[in-house]
């Protein structure tokens, strides 16, 4: 098959636009949304306005909405913040480490009439610009910043964008649905009440 060639997005702003661009029609082409994005290099002085760290627990920073086809948020993970195991509510879900480094752990769905431990299916360390991609066919994952001296934020892009998921006790298997929300928005902190997220351990 014939490579598309990855046009390098110098700046955020330049790689915002383009992601308009290619969303604006109804099939994606998963590789080349993952390429433009992890092309990108990450340069903190553009996306450090939204990046709001939280001393408990990781933070989501709504960054563009996409025309309402996809949202962009940073996600900002202070040491040894981690989301619970969940799923994606049929979304694509592409992840770019901006800086530090995070561990993803893929699960598999479990079983219905499994009661035990959730199976791990793999394991592995995201590093600065890398852009890793997920859907629910490929399974569940749970994300960590497992430095304890280091914090660590990641660009996400969900399509179609979703406000809830369901997390997944990784001992039983049992499923919550959760709310997600926003620590802020566009660089602007979300009045408290609807910024904490239930999804976090
Ligand atoms: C993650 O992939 O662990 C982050 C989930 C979220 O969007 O809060």
């Amino acid at each position: 098959m014939e490579q598309t060639e990855v046009v390098k997005p110098e700046t955020l702003d330049d790689l915002i636009k383009v992601l308009h661009k290619i969303f604006e029609s109804d099939t994606i082409n998963i590789e080349e949304v993952q390429n433009i994005v992890e092309a990108y290099e990450s340069k903190p002085q553009e996306w450090m306005k939204f990046a709001k760290f939280d001393q408990y627990r990781y933070t989501r920073n709504l960054v563009d909405e996409g025309n309402g086809k996809f949202n962009l948020m940073i996600l900002c993970w202070g040491e040894g913040h981690g989301s619970s195991i969940h799923d994606h509510t049929d979304s694509h879900c592409f992840m770019k480490l901006l800086q530090g480094q995070l561990k993803e752990t893929l699960f598999e769905w479990p079983d219905r009439k499994s009661h035990g431990d959730m199976v791990q299916k793999s394991q592995r360390i995201l590093l600065e610009n890398q852009c890793a991609y997920i859907n629910d066919s490929i399974g569940l994952h749970r994300v960590e910043n497992v430095s304890h001296t280091e914090c660590a934020a990641s660009l996400h892009l969900y399509s179609p964008p979703f406000q809830y998921c369901q997390t997944f006790d990784q001992r039983t298997g049992h499923k919550n649905t959760v709310k997600m929300t926003f620590w802020s928005r566009f660089g602007e902190k979300t009045p408290f009440e609807t910024a904490v997220s239930q999804e976090n351990n």
